[in-house]
């Protein structure tokens, strides 16, 4: 489609979903090259045309093809455009329309797809219309492609635009939970939240615990950070068997779950305090992940460990200075009652990492406000010792353009988190806080592998990698594109798309 006739390439969106056989694409395709060029449209303008056998036809200008662009700028270009005509279609009030899949089928469905998120709990009639669902098919069979790395090979599955659409609704599926407000997303609902969504498929088992099961596993530290709160904790463990041998190593993801962080006893300011009802986008988007992972059937094993609880003060809250004992009988002084996610993670982290010998585990949390400062909104922050692990995450993110930074993981950073008469303090200092959180995560990893060492895959020790999302977890405004205003969902598709390539043969 994109190859027609004109100079300038027209990337033409039909609001048919029907419109799936190609010759009927091309008879469309060809009336509107001549439109488009009687408009005097220019590179990266849109047009709608309306009526055109009965059609609302939007074209959007991807300028003129260059064999020399790299995949991940061919993929860029094809979301992008996919989302434009995504949100001039819904704006032309179709309710069903074919998309265009340009260079890549999968990043048409992944533009599409976020392109159509909604979420609002409005009750007018306008508002509940926008909130329909829209049918978006292909144009083509789904499975056009020129980027080599979509492709299925050593064991991958391949990209198309099915596992496009699934990127896209696993992304907007944590967007939703991170929307939802503390009272609608407690842990207890999100756990059946998560049950819900799980529904169905294979291979999959949850398990949801309680207060006694962490205390049975002297989880000292999480339990900590719940006393404040009314809502009872929540520790959800999902398996997922996907790989030939049930009894392969597993991937592990841990994602940070609170579901409120108020502060606790070292209160935060009332100014956008209602942002922290996001403070489980970690949960949120590792949940998210796993489900695209074994919706797809990736052939892997994993394990999912999310701890749950709100952050509140109370007469029964941690205060400062209490000394808690972790479940590896780490002791750890609450200096500031606000520094609560390491506090979940740290048992968090040593259950999973102790329980199931993963070969990789990478957590994900809204960890510290310093990592907006430092990477603001356009990269997560990436903390690992493995330099294999870093670069697949790199690639995989580089991929879905949804972008990872590395940061540093060095014991330089210890001294600031030593303890004076406990083991570790749950405070850094003003100085990289960022960092001292990551470094403070790592004596919690069990079985990690050896700084300094090769980095690759060690047998019986585990690659570890941090990623703090507190800086992509929001957007102010949207891009006009795929990337809309509110919660993100990132890094949903990194995740994803980092689990696929891990696939081997
Ligand atoms: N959840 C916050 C971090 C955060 C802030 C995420 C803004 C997203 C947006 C975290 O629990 C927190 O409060 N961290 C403190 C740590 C400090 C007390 C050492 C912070 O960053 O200020
Ligand atoms: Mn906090
Ligand atoms: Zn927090």
């Amino acid at each position: 489609m994109a190859s027609s006739s004109s100079k300038q390439d027209v990337y033409v969106a039909v609001s048919d979903a029907q419109l799936a056989s190609s010759a009927a694409a091309n008879a469309v395709s060809a009336d509107i090259s001549q439109l488009w060029k009687q408009s005097n449209a220019k590179d990266k303008d849109t047009r709608t045309f309306y009526g055109l056998d009965g059609r609302t036809v939007v074209a959007v200008g991807v300028g003129k093809k260059s064999a020399n662009k790299d995949e991940n700028a061919l993929k860029e270009q094809t979301r992008r455009a996919a989302a434009v005509a995504t949100h001039a279609l819904k704006a032309a009030n179709s309710k069903s329309f074919a998309i265009d899949p340009l260079h890549s089928a999968h990043a048409a469905a992944v533009g599409a797809t976020l392109a159509d998120f909604q979420w609002n709990l409005k009750t007018t009639s306008d508002a509940k219309a926008k909130l329909e669902k829209v049918e978006i098919a292909p144009l083509g069979d789904g499975k056009q492609t020129q980027v080599e790395s979509d492709k299925a090979q050593d064991g991958r599955i391949g990209l198309d635009w099915e596992t496009g659409r699934v990127y896209g609704q696993a992304q907007n599926f944590a967007r939703v939970l991170m929307e939802t407000p503390a009272n609608k997303c407690t842990p207890t609902l999100f756990c059946e939240a998560a049950k819900k969504q799980f529904e169905g498929v294979a291979n999959v088992e949850i398990k949801v615990h309680d207060l006694k099961w962490a205390e049975e596993h002297k989880m000292g530290s999480f339990i900590s950070v719940s006393r404040g709160s009314d809502e009872p904790l929540r520790f959800l463990e999902l398996t997922y068997h996907g790989a030939a041998n049930k009894d392969e190593a597993p991937l592990a993801f841990v994602g940070k779950g609170i579901t409120f962080d108020s502060g606790g006893i070292s209160l935060k300011p009332g100014a956008a305090m209602k942002e922290m009802r996001a403070d489980m986008g970690g949960a949120a988007t590792t949940l998210a992940s796993t489900w695209a992972i074994a919706k797809l059937k990736i052939p892997i094993n994993m394990v999912l460990c999310i701890p749950l609880t709100e952050n509140m003060p109370s007469g029964k809250a941690t205060k400062p200075g209490d000394i808690v004992v972790a479940s590896n009988g780490v002791t750890i002084e609450v200096d500031n009652t606000d520094a609560e996610g390491r506090l979940v993670l740290a048992d968090a982290l040593y259950y999973t990492t102790s329980q199931y010998k993963p070969h990789t585990v990478v957590d994900v949390a809204t960890l510290t406000g310093a990592m907006m400062i430092a990477l603001g909104n356009q990269f997560s922050g990436v903390f690992t010792n493995s330099d294999s692990l870093w670069s697949e995450l790199d690639a995989a993110g580089a991929s879905e353009r949804d972008r990872v930074w590395r940061m540093p993981l060095d014991e330089g950073y210890t001294s600031q988190i030593n303890g004076t008469g406990m083991d570790l303090c749950n405070t850094g200092g003003r100085l990289a806080g960022s960092c001292t959180a990551a470094i403070f995560l790592k004596r919690f990893v069990d079985g990690l592998i050896v700084d300094g060492s090769d980095n690759e895959q060690q047998d019986g020790l585990v690659r570890w990698a941090h990623i703090d999302i507190a800086g992509t977890m929001d957007l102010a405004g949207s891009d006009g594109g795929y990337n809309l205003k509110g919660m993100t969902g990132r890094p949903v598709r990194t995740l994803i798309e980092f689990a696929r390539r891990s696939a081997k043969a």
